[in-house]
């Protein structure tokens, strides 16, 4: 029963749940900043900061921003679109675990990024096993997409770059869902998420819909080990190792495919086949939900934010990911475009397969 103590009741729950969260993040980006600043300060970093032609939004209306996506996210909780969020950060201890692993790999992504080198997982043991795109330090990161330490630390380094809301962004891909499979009988629909990493947005998926059959994908051996890892306690769910230019399933087989975070990720040739395979494996009326950075002119305040993101970070293909018209590609591979929501930094595309 909706009663204003019930409603109370959920709004204090979220905020014991998120505001430590952003606090914990936020707390990390600001000692990173004061160390990029000393290293700049001390002569160690020779690379000018990153600068753009265009306004960038200063730190005041960011934080309103980040509040605005909180906000949306709470009213998705009461309008029962998806239950109170678990973002399962682990225990203490894990947390403190990680929180080292990632600044102890400062000092190298610093290095990296002097050097300008991100080529270092390009080696005799990885040439030829992973397309020549994938073989790069992605962010300047210590060992690319391929390495145990790496996947145990990525989480910390997006939660970190977006102030602690990486995952109240991930579930905004959640609304699009839940308007497509109300009605219908969760256990008979099966949903694919391209690039899952190390699971998180598919873990946000089970807590909506715990009995939905679902299937991750992502090229990393070293992610997949490490969402099976976190998702082990969730039932119907598979996990694969492959790539999404290529997915190992049938045709028209899936109801829904999401991917997060990952189109910024690929070159534009690669974007459009896998697109391509996400319209294949969709049964006719089903539902493609892609959720990414802004691009150019979405909300033109933040343009110069674009234009600084890939100086600091190894990000080879954001460039052509701004300007990219995903409406064009989608309606060349056999898709609707339905719309596009903004939320905070990202946006959510919604994009639906004939009948
Ligand atoms: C920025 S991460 C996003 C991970 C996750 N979706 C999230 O919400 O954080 C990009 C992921 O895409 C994966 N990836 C990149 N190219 C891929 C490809 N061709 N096939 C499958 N996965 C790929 C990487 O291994 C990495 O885990």
């Amino acid at each position: 029963m909706d009663t204003p103590l019930s409603r109370f009741s959920l709004r204090l729950a979220y905020a014991t749940n998120q505001l430590p969260r952003l606090a914990w993040y936020a707390g990390h980006d600001v000692v990173f900043r004061r160390l990029a600043t000393r290293a700049r300060e001390t002569g160690r970093s020779r690379r000018p900061p990153a600068q753009s032609s265009v306004p960038a939004p200063g730190e005041r209306r960011i934080y309103a921003d980040m509040f605005n996506l909180l906000q949306q996210d709470l009213a998705n909780v009461e309008a029962g679109i998806y239950p109170l969020p678990h973002d399962r950060d682990g225990s203490l201890a894990t947390r403190l675990y990680r929180s080292r692993l990632f600044f102890d790999d400062l000092a190298e992504v610093h290095e990296r990024r002097e050097r300008n080198d991100f080529r270092e997982v390009r080696n005799e043991e990885t040439r030829g096993r992973r397309p020549d795109y994938y073989l790069q330090n992605f962010h300047f990161q210590s060992g690319g997409w391929l390495t145990e330490d790496s996947a145990d630390r990525y989480d910390t380094q997006v939660e970190v770059l977006f102030k602690g809301t990486a995952n109240a962004m991930r579930r905004q891909a959640l609304p699009p869902l839940h308007e497509h499979f109300t009605g219908r009988d969760q256990r008979k629909l099966r949903l694919l998420d391209l690039g899952c990493g190390t699971g998180r947005f598919l873990d946000l998926v089970k807590q909506a819909w715990p009995r939905l059959p679902s299937f991750g994908l992502d090229l990393s051996d070293a992610y997949v080990h490490h969402a099976r890892r976190h998702l082990r306690r969730r039932v119907r769910l598979n996990l694969i190792v492959a790539n999404a230019e290529a997915i190992p399933l049938p045709a028209a087989s899936m109801d829904a495919v999401t991917s997060i975070f990952t189109m910024h990720e690929l070159p534009p040739g690669v974007r459009r086949t896998v697109i391509g395979e996400a319209a294949r494996v969709l049964k006719p009326g089903g539902r493609l939900v892609l959720l990414d950075s802004l691009q150019r002119g979405d909300v033109p305040d933040y343009d110069g934010l674009l234009e600084r993101f890939p100086q600091n970070y190894h990000e080879p293909y954001y460039k052509s990911y701004v300007t990219e018209d995903f409406a064009a590609l989608a309606v060349r591979c056999g898709l609707v475009h339905r719309r596009n929501v903004t939320a905070f930094v990202s946006k959510v595309m919604v994009f639906d397969k004939p009948s």
